[in-house]
């Protein structure tokens, strides 16, 4: 790649001077960090907004009655000001933080779940969903005596669209979606199984914890129910996320935790709920982390997520003629779209092995079943290589990459 194409328009990829963990050596050698999915470095803005929370504005939020705790609430408010254009949603009262998508899942699957579903109904979700948007719906299964029902995958990694149509019956109560793949990178037609969806009345859930950080997301254009993301993968910290809600849904919904701040009233006889969002964040919210989170929303949206699409799919496109060109790499699925993610296999390497030597050139990915079991399954594997990108790799990370896979090949030769 050309040296200006590398660092994209608007020098997306010139942005990695803002991440100071990317400045370091493993091994003797500079650290490529190829392991997005399963979590993003911090830019500086980001590290130095929560430190200055914790030096500046910390207290406990809603309840005080001091300029501090004002100034606390203030800033947790806008945080969720900031998630709420970030998606488009039409109010902040739609935007409940939670610890990550993980969290946000289990509230819906848990809250919903409860009051939702008898024996015999049906929850729909796909071949390709991380263990965060499966195990949750079989906890509300088992509580209640309804089923799982699975949208099968074509061998690309593609949806099955037209499997997913007969599967929609009058016994669906919900579908859980997965945006983007973690495993495969997959983006999903969620726009248009919502549409479908609605079109029968049932609600749609999307995981959108791979999405958020590589494309612009509009939740009243996908017209979903529920979308849920984490912050640590958008370049915010670990321990903070976001669940979106239709206030309609959302304020039907019973608590999912209980405690302090989620309340209206109380008396040993019964509970008065508060208004959502508040009814859901139930105890001290981590309010630092939601403010930094805020922080990095406001940086990615300043770089802006259509020139990190676009970078990111050029580089994407790149990786994968030259991962293509290694003699006994194996890149599992082809999907129509694809972002970010590219899952590999190599000839007579274990994929850990594969991981462990790319580890002795500073290549960090992922190896392993991504926490999608049932889509290894499906794909007849029991682990792949994840290789997954941000806005600030480049070129020379890929060439790093592939340099680093050729060698391991050479020692297992
Ligand atoms: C698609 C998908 N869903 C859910 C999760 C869970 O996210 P978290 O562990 O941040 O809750 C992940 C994490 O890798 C993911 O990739």
């Amino acid at each position: 790649m050309e040296h200006s194409a590398s660092e994209g328009r608007g020098g997306v990829g010139a942005r990695r001077r803002d991440f100071p963990l990317l400045d370091q050596r493993f091994h003797g050698k500079p650290l490529v960090y190829l392991d997005n999915a399963a979590t993003t470095q911090k830019p500086q803005v980001v590290i130095d907004r929560l430190a200055r929370f914790y030096q500046e504005d910390n207290a406990n939020v809603q309840r005080g009655v001091y300029a501090l705790s004002e100034r606390a609430t203030s800033a947790y408010e806008s945080a969720r000001a900031t998630v709420q254009r970030f998606l488009n949603a039409a109010a902040p009262g739609e935007i409940v933080f939670v610890r990550g998508t993980t969290e946000a899942i289990n509230l819906v699957a848990a809250a919903w779940g409860r009051t939702r579903l008898r024996a015999g109904d049906e929850i729909l979700l796909s071949e390709m969903e991380h263990h965060s948007n499966l195990v949750p719906w079989q906890i509300a299964c088992q509580a209640s005596d309804a089923r799982l029902r699975v949208v099968p995958i074509d061998d690309h990694g593609n949806l099955q669209l037209e499997a997913f149509e007969p599967l929609l019956t009058d016994r669906t109560r919900i579908v859980a979606i997965v945006h983007v793949s973690n495993a495969l990178g997959t983006v999903n037609p969620v726009r248009e199984i919502v549409r479908r969806a609605h079109a029968r009345g049932i609600p749609v859930l999307v995981d959108g914890a791979q999405a958020v950080a590589h494309g612009r997301v509009d939740v009243q254009e996908l017209d979903c129910d529920f979308y849920a993301f984490s912050g640590h993968k958008v370049f915010g910290p670990t321990g903070v996320g976001v669940l979106y809600g239709r206030a309609a849904i959302l304020d039907a919904l019973p608590p999912y935790q209980a405690g302090g701040g989620m309340i209206r009233s109380v008396t040993f006889d019964r509970t008065q709920y508060a208004d959502v969002p508040a009814r859901f964040e139930a105890g001290t919210p981590n309010v630092g982390g939601a403010v930094a989170l805020g922080c990095a929303i406001e940086y990615l949206s300043a770089i802006g997520l259509d020139d990190v699409a676009s970078y990111e799919r050029e580089l994407l496109d790149y990786a994968t003629a030259a991962l293509a060109e290694v003699p006994g790499v194996r890149i599992i699925g082809a999907p129509a779209r694809r972002t970010a993610i590219l899952s590999f296999v190599v000839e007579g390497v274990h994929p850990h092995d594969v991981g462990t030597l790319l580890d002795h050139e500073g290549v960090a990915v992922r190896a392993g079943h991504h926490c999608c079991q049932p889509l290894m399954t499906r794909l007849g594997l029991t682990a792949t290589v994840r290789a997954s990108l941000a806005l600030y790799n480049t070129a020379s990370d890929i060439d790093a990459l592939v340099a680093a896979v050729v060698r391991a090949r050479e020692v297992f030769a």
